[in-house]
């Protein structure tokens, strides 16, 4: 069976506890659940999450590798880090699809939310729907 990469930057370890009121109650695990059952056996949910940058670019590297396609959450990186960019850009410049997705609304809260260096290089770019978000991208890679 084909597999999705699920990956989770920073501090999304933390979800079930972090900030409820914003991210919800639920956990990580929860998330994998939620995503099998959406995924009904016709991909494989390769759940994934760090603190680490490098770990994350490592991870995109194998999805350029292994033509696996990403929905990712790059959290705080989402904002900054122009090394996940260019790893990203290896991704979908390799025509592999990576959607961007965010729990909350990023554009909705602080204004150093407001700025994505991923979006210019992603597929698509889904947030504000809570879990939700994650469920919309991995519907779009099923529809494919
Ligand atoms: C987030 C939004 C980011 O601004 C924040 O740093 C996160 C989570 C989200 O899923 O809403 O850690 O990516």
């Amino acid at each position: 069976m084909s597999s999705v990469l699920v990956l989770n930057g920073p501090n999304l370890g933390r979800l079930g506890s972090r900030e409820p009121d914003v991210y919800g109650s639920q956990d990580l695990d929860s998330l994998r659940r939620l995503l099998e059952t959406d995924a009904a056996g016709q991909l494989s949910i390769d759940l994934r999450q760090t603190n680490d940058e490098a770990e994350l670019v490592s991870w995109l590297y194998e999805a350029v590798d292994t033509a696996t396609p990403v929905i990712l959450n790059p959290a705080a990186f989402t904002h900054y880090s122009y090394a996940l960019r260019d790893a990203a850009a290896l991704v979908t410049k390799a025509g592999v699809p990576l959607i961007e997705v965010h729990i909350s609304n990023p554009h909705a809260r602080e204004t150093f939310r407001h700025t994505s260096v991923i979006s210019g290089i992603a597929t698509g770019v889904i947030a504000g729907f809570g879990f939700g978000s994650y469920r919309l991208a991995l519907a779009s890679l099923l529809w494919h």
